[in-house]
């Protein structure tokens, strides 16, 4: 059976960008697949982090996760940290990859072309990725366009380990990406990728309060300047929210009603909260009592540990055998 592994930082909360992006389709492979899916706390300290929220965070990412669908009894789901053999097998990763390769990954040269002085570990970023993921030997990865090139990596790991130790059998699988259908979502100031980091956001916890006070403002066409200027739906950054949020009658109606300037944005805007608020709010109600029964959500995050780790532990026998590592015996 095909085995899924997805990763998501636990850099703040979960957004409707990262949502519709993402996580809705790991929700729906829940039924087709084997899945594992992980904050993945190790990968945050790349960069400049807060030592004092990261628990939280990541305890929220997987609340924020649970709470969107993902069913902690079907699926797998943990912290990276709690396995420590993800760090394990990155360094046996890390001496059957080149560092010309590393150095080549776009993500790297971005990040740290900005950077006085570059953290080892950011170079090594792709390399404790690929360990994530072939760690469970999973063959199927979730992911966006813009970690496509870090899926090559991982089968190159995959393919040079394989041809050293494993030479007459493959022992991991070439990882194959699973694009996501709904592509990047921009942030509500339509001039970029939604992010928190950016403040462009909406959160899949908001209140309908805090999603109409944040829609109200939002960008739309810049050509409808009055009520009475027609618009282009397919230049409005918030029809394209209608696309994913609104039944297929209401965006109909919507792109009508903005061509013929029948209507005014903030009438558009109105619709377009209280489809976002239904579609949010079975998710803000599982995220009520998640948060109402916090040691029931513990319980949950370390059953995912331990089941993550027993496949873990069991993949990380025929490696280190293979490496040609003393066992440990008991006598
Ligand atoms: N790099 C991924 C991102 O930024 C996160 C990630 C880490 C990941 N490990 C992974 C994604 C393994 C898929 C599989 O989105």
């Amino acid at each position: 059976m095909d085995r899924v592994f997805s990763g998501i930082q636990p850099t703040g909360e979960l957004h409707i960008g990262n949502w519709l992006g993402a996580v809705k389709n790991w929700v729906e492979l829940q039924d087709r697949y084997e899945c594992l899916y992980c904050a993945v706390d190790l990968h945050v300290l790349t960069v400049k982090y807060d030592p004092a929220t990261l628990a939280e965070r990541t305890r929220e990412m997987l609340v924020s996760l649970m709470a969107a669908g993902l069913d902690p009894e079907r699926s797998i789901i943990f912290a990276q940290s709690h396995v420590p053999e993800h760090t394990r097998l990155m360094w046996f990763f890390t001496n059957v990859t080149g560092i010309g390769e590393l150095e080549r990954m776009t993500q790297f040269k971005d990040k740290s072309q900005r950077m006085e002085r570059v953290p080892a570990g950011l170079l090594m970023y792709p390399v404790l990725q690929a360990a994530d993921i072939l760690l469970y030997r999973a063959n199927k990865v979730p992911v966006g366009e813009d970690q496509v090139q870090h899926l090559e990596l991982s089968r190159d790991v995959a393919r040079a380990w394989n041809a050293e130790f494993a030479p007459d059998e493959p022992y991991f699988p070439e990882p194959q990406p699973l694009l996501t259908p709904a592509k990047r979502i921009m942030g509500l100031d339509g001039e970029a990728k939604m992010s928190k980091s950016l403040g462009n956001t909406i959160g899949i916890f908001e209140t309908p309060e805090q999603i109409w006070d944040k829609l109200k403002p939002a960008k739309t066409d810049p050509a409808r300047k009055t009520k009475k200027d027609p618009g282009t739906p397919e230049l409005c950054n918030l029809y394209t929210l209608h696309q994913h949020f609104s039944p297929a009658e209401t965006v109909t109606a919507v792109a009508d009603k903005c061509r013929s300037a029948g209507w005014g944005c903030l009438e558009c805007k109105r619709v377009l909260a209280d489809t976002v608020t239904a579609q949010l709010a079975p998710i803000r109600e599982r995220g009520e009592a998640l948060r109402a029964d916090r040691s029931g959500v513990d319980r949950a995050i370390a059953r995912g540990a331990e089941r993550a780790r027993a496949l873990a532990v069991d993949t990380m026998r025929g490696v280190e055998r293979r490496m040609g590592f003393l066992p440990v015996i008991q006598g």
